[in-house]
């Protein structure tokens, strides 16, 4: 890759990007179960989503599912980390499965708080988009009626509660961060006393991803983002990118790369959604090396250090006391 002043071109790589610590507890949790139980081991829906890491699993042994009914008597069944809702947890117990769940925590945490609230009288508004296995869970944890998904800023002058004085905001966790706060301006309009949550939905990954898009995007000609079509949270980076004017694709694997995309461009900025393993970055790199691109460079970003624990039974041998 050459710029019009036959320069060679630089990959500039955004921080923080790829795995967070959710999705890295969920794939270790597929891994370890393999590993201590023998395959097959059960996986309702994409354990995250990605083509590359579902591949993987499958070939070590995973078979993912979407109904229980294809899970046979006696099987190890995993939740993917983007939960359940609560009839799926019931039934799946009432079947006798060895369940392990893989829901991130910060999933969860949603979950627990809008059961909390239920039990106070509250009815939500929720942010997120219709059928994603994430909004299914989440609405799936209270009786039908109790959650009302919005999608847009018209579906919030749509939305019908039954009662607005105990009314509560909830959002999916890999929203985009702008249009989250837009949304929710609007239900703050419509229902001025609604009660927003005192942390937002939207998780540190989607967010910090985000924002180093966006510090990303002002000093690169196009903008690269590893994800698959998916994934809620890499659709998102991409939108993010464009939205500030930058050019941007999303590549499942290096393969889906367009010559055409970089040519001419002097710098190139990559990315990768919160499901995207690291091996596909380093792929997409030796692609636009291959392409002509000279230097890679790293910019400067938030450290991560979240990490989530393990579910318990998942110690592999010699570790259970630990
Ligand atoms: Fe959890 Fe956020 Fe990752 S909700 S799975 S930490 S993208």
């Amino acid at each position: 890759i050459e710029n019009a002043q036959g320069q060679d071109a630089e990959v500039l790589l955004a921080a923080p990007r790829g795995f967070c610590a959710g999705v890295d507890r969920a794939i270790e949790i597929v891994e370890r179960a393999l590993a201590k139980f023998g395959a097959p081991i059960y996986v309702r829906h994409e354990i995250v989503h990605n083509t590359y890491v579902v591949n993987d699993l499958k070939a070590k042994g995973a078979i993912f599912i979407e109904e229980l009914d294809d899970v046979p008597p006696g099987a190890t069944l995993i939740f993917s980390a983007h939960g359940v809702p609560k009839a799926v947890q019931r039934e799946a117990q009432q079947r006798g499965f060895r369940i392990f769940d893989a829901t991130c925590p910060l999933v969860s945490k949603v979950h627990v708080e809008v059961a909390k609230l239920h039990r106070q009288g509250y009815e939500f508004i929720m942010i997120g988009h219709k059928r994603h296995p994430e909004v299914e869970g989440t609405l799936g944890q209270l009786p039908p009626g109790t959650i009302h998904l919005v999608e847009t800023e018209e579906d919030v002058q749509r939305v019908q509660p039954s009662q607005t004085e105990k009314l509560a905001v909830v959002t999916q966790t890999t929203l985009s961060v702008d249009d989250a706060a837009s949304i929710t301006a609007a239900v703050k309009a419509r229902f001025p006393q609604v009660r927003q949550p005192k942390q937002q939905d939207i998780c540190y990954a989607t967010q910090n991803r985000q924002d180093a898009v966006k510090v990303m995007s002002p000093k690169v000609d196009v903008v690269i983002v590893v994800g698959s079509p998916t994934s809620s949270n890499s659709n998102r980076l991409r939108e993010v990118a464009r939205r500030l004017g930058t050019e941007s694709y999303m590549v499942d694997s290096a393969e889906d790369l367009r010559p055409e995309w970089v040519q001419g461009k002097s710098r190139i900025g990559l990315t990768a959604g919160a499901s995207a393993p690291d091996i596909l970055v380093r792929q997409v790199i030796e692609r636009l090396r291959a392409l002509g691109a000279v230097s890679v460079r790293t910019l400067e970003g938030v450290q991560e250090s979240m990490k989530f624990p393990l579910p318990k039974g998942l110690k592999l041998d010699g570790q259970e006391a630990s």
